[in-house]
This record gives structure tokens, sequence and C-alpha cells, in this order.
């Protein structure tokens, strides 16, 4: 369960509050939180738990108001411009709708990536063509995605994410859109990036098949607040959320106890 001495991801009381017109939401209250390099790493959570707020901490597309956020021995709150590029390249991200640019193609997607990073655009059809083979789309570079399933323009946005070589990968409800059959091979896929790469993933579902498959370790978010930690191979949740998580796994039946009463 320990990592080594320097986690790949660490944050020390990192806080995100957000105020629109007059209303107070604490996404994430203070929280302390370490992920070793090379797990796969789970945030459990209904909702509006705050799950996305906390992973989108990690790649800096939220600022926190209070704490540290590290990723890789860098600092990510405060830094701006050329580094904060350089700190996102090494943090590749994927979406349950995929945000692919629907008049690129296949190749144009992962493309595009490299040409935000800098690429020189010499370099950039190679190293877009070897993202999408890692990803079994070889042959399907000229296509859009219009033309692309759901799971092949997840397999595009995997490819994109890879391009830059990130050491980190984060999943946001990276297979909620997609059935079963097609959901367990993009599960697959990611499994196989962690072990040939050693590629650090975290991911949000509130799936906890999901998490039973590709975690080493969650943690059960509930109105912002962190209510357990979960060793995936010898689960004990101690929460009434993180319970019931583990209970839907068997199957709901009329003993099944909901965590709230709202
Ligand atoms: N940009 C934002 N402005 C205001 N409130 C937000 C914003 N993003 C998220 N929230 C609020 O923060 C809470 C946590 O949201 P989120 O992290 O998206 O939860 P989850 O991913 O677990 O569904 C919710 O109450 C949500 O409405
Ligand atoms: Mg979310």
């Amino acid at each position: 369960m320990n990592g080594p001495a320097e986690p790949i991801i660490q944050l020390r009381q990192a806080a995100k509050r957000f105020q629109s017109r007059g209303q107070v939401v604490d996404a994430l209250h203070p929280t302390d939180l370490d992920i070793a390099a090379g797990e796969v790493f789970g945030l459990l959570g209904f909702s509006g738990a705050g799950k996305s707020t906390l992973l989108r901490l990690i790649n800096r597309l939220e600022e926190p108001t209070q704490g540290s956020v590290r990723v890789d021995g860098v600092e990510m709150t405060g830094l701006s411009g050329a580094a904060l590029s350089r700190a996102r390249q090494r943090v590749g991200m994927i979406f349950q709708q995929f945000n692919l640019l629907a008049h690129r193609t296949a190749l144009g997607n992962v493309e595009f990536a490299l040409e935000v990073a800098g690429v020189p655009s010499a370099q950039r059809a190679k190293t877009a063509r070897e993202s999408l083979h890692a990803v079994g789309l070889a042959d399907k570079e000229g296509a859009y995605p219009a033309q692309l399933s759901g799971g092949q323009r997840q397999r595009v946005a995997i490819a994109r994410a890879l391009a830059t070589s990130p050491k980190v990968l984060l999943c946001d409800e990276a297979t909620s859109a997609l059935d079963p059959h097609t959901a367990l091979s993009i599960l697959r896929l990611l499994r196989r990036l962690n072990r040939e790469r050693g590629m650090t993933i975290v991911i949000v579902t509130h799936d906890i098949k999901v998490a039973s498959y590709l975690c080493q370790r969650c943690i059960v978010l509930e109105r912002g607040r962190v209510v357990d930690a979960i060793d995936m191979a010898d689960p004990r949740p101690r929460s009434p959320l993180g319970r019931f998580f583990f209970e839907t796994a068997r199957g709901w039946t009329d003993e099944t106890v909901l965590p709230t009463d709202d």
C-alpha cells in the first residue's frame, strides 16, 4: 500500500471554493492525498461530490483556493505561461464526452495536441501515428469523429492524451457514456498502458465495477470531503457511502442501506 518516498501526486490541504452570485460552494474541503508513481487510483462518489474538481486540480484546470498540489516534483499552484504548459504536458486527460474536434480527422486530433505542445510540424504526423497505433486505431487515422463509434472516439482521445508522453493520465468518467462491452475494452487499454508504460492513472467514477477492475486504491468523496480510503485488494469500507458502493457491486436487495436519506 505504501508508495515510494516521493509520491508523483501530492495534495496538501488543497481546497477549492467556488463563489458565484453570492453562493459559496466548497467543492473540495482541505484535502491531503498521496498517489504513488505507477498507481491506478480511483475517486469514487456521487454526482456533485467534488471528484472532477479534485481531478482538475491535478492538471491545474482549476486553481486551488488554498493549499498545495505537487505533480512529479513540481508545485502546480501559481504556475503560468510556458511553465504551466510544460507541466500540463506531463498530465494527459480524457473525458466522458471525448471532447474531440469534429472538423479534424483522428490523426488531426492527435496532431493538434502536439501542435499545442509546440512539437515541430515535421515530427507531428509520425508521433501521432505511433499514438494511434498504441490504441489500436492505426487504420482509422483518416476518419472524422462522426464516422467513429463511441469506443473508437475514446481511443482517439486516449491517443491524443498519450501523444506528449504524459506520466499521469486523468480519466473523468471516461467509460460512463459507453456500453459495458466497449467500456471494458477501454478499461483494458488503460490497464495495459499502466502496466507497459508505468503510467500513473487517476480515474473518476461512480461505478464500483470500474474501480474494482482497475484501481489499487480508491477514496470516496462526499460533499467535498474524503469519507473513506479503500485498498481494493482488501476492501473494508468504513463509511456508509463506501459500503453502499460495494453493496452495489453485489447487486441491490431490499436490505441495501441507502447512505443518505435525501
Ligand atoms: N465552475 C464552477 N462554479 C461553481 N460551482 C461549481 C463549479 N464547478 C463545480 N461546482 C460545484 O462544485 C461541486 C462539486 O462539483 P464536481 O467536482 O463537478 O462534482 P462531481 O465531479 O463529483 O460530480 C458541485 O456542487 C458543483 O455544482
Ligand atoms: Mg464530475
